[in-house]
């Protein structure tokens, strides 16, 4: 292809009436006749160019059009045109460099309209249905009773699974060889016996007492891990939710309303409950939740052993040891305490006889909840 390299012809500087100045003037004559019949040229072959596929399209924008390209050229050319004429060689150029950006353009999109239409994807399709997932019953559970204290005026706290002994025993009310810690058979960290894995979400309580004064109306939902053997019955880990009531008046009578409210939204308005004595380090005096049976109704049947009743939460009022432990004047302040299991709730719920298919991420037990969702 030819190039045309006009540049640095004309160094003198144009002066009317100068011998060299004519002289170049004439000279100039033939140049521009020259760039004008290349522009025309140009533009009869940009007119007519042709592309089949994206890659012969992106040959001609860089033949043309690149910084190497012959419209570039002749713009750099452009610079020795004489002033006069620059008005008209540039317009010229100008409409060139449109035309064969416009024609480069419309063969690329018409190239790449043609490979779409030739392919076997079809846009037009209606996609395939992309399966919603399900929440998991213990999610599902949980956020139902986060609901309920929710509307009873109860926030949500939450804290570390790996915890410290204060938090977990010793703020709440635990002596160090109090036979009270083997209750929970807790997981210990070997090279740090200080640090644990939490037995129970009551160590977010302690943690919301110790920054915050009352009153308090918290709910502390999490997971927590006892070391247990695995079975149908047990596991390594499970999950609660704990709550926790501080103010100047607060009273047995409170706690109990406060949890018929909530075992008959959870399970009905014909549930009933009953307090047996029990005992918590950090509640005086403590009780155990028992609710009529939800599956039997109280008839007796395998899940309640046939006494028509299960056990569904520990609570107490708090003891004012723990209250004067995490800061809170026991004097002024009193306040109650529970805690529950969600994965014994969401057996009563939804009858789960097995508590390891809660963990064990099989889809087909999980699609199970998908109306509950
Ligand atoms: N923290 C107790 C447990 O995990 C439950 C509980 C909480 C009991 C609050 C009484 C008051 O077993």
């Amino acid at each position: 292809m030819q190039k045309y390299a006009f540049n640095s012809i004309y160094t003198h500087f144009f002066t009317r009436n100068c011998y060299l100045c004519s002289e170049i003037s004439n000279k100039s004559k033939n140049y521009i006749e020259m760039i004008i019949e290349k522009i025309q040229e140009l533009m009869g072959e940009v007119t007519n160019l042709q592309a089949k596929t994206a890659e012969e399209a992106e040959a001609l924008r860089i033949k043309y059009l690149s910084k190497k390209g012959e419209i570039t050229a002749l713009m750099n050319d452009f610079r020795n045109v004489p002033a006069e004429q620059k008005k008209e060689v540039g317009m010229k150029i100008n409409q060139l460099k449109n035309m064969a950006q416009e024609k480069i353009n419309a063969l690329k999109e018409a190239v790449q309209t043609e490979q779409t239409a030739g392919s076997a994807v079809d846009l037009t399709r209606t996609p395939y249905p992309i399966p919603l997932g399900t929440r998991h019953p213990l999610t599902i559970v949980k956020n139902e009773i986060i609901d309920i204290f929710g509307r009873l005026g109860f926030t949500l706290a939450e804290g570390p699974e790996v915890e410290d002994d204060w938090h977990v025993y010793s703020s709440l009310n635990f002596a160090d060889d109090h036979p009270a810690r083997d209750m929970q058979d807790t997981f210990f960290v070997e090279s740090h016996p200080d640090i644990i894995l939490r037995s129970h979400t009551s160590s977010v309580q302690a943690r919301v007492m110790e920054s915050t004064q009352p009153p308090i109306r918290v709910i502390c939902p999490g997971r927590v891990y006892r070391n247990e053997a695995i079975s149908a019955r047990a596991h390594c880990f499970f999950h609660q939710v704990e709550g926790l009531y501080i103010d100047k008046d607060v009273s047995f009578t409170d706690l109990k309303q406060v949890l018929l409210l909530f075992a008959q939204e959870m399970f009905g308005p014909d549930t009933k409950i009953r307090l047996r004595p029990s005992f918590f380090p950090f509640t005086e005096p403590s009780a155990e939740m028992d609710i009529s049976c939800n599956i039997c109704g109280g008839e007796g049947c395998s899940f309640c052993k046939h006494t028509g009743w299960v056990e569904i939460l520990g609570c107490g009022m708090v003891d004012p040891a723990v209250l004067e432990a995490n800061g809170i004047d026991s004097k002024i302040y009193k306040g109650y305490a529970f805690g529950m299991g969600i994965e014994r709730i969401t057996n009563l719920k939804y009858q789960v006889k097995d508590l390891r298919m809660f963990s064990e991420n099989d889809v087909r037990f999980l699609r199970e909840f998908e109306a509950a969702n």
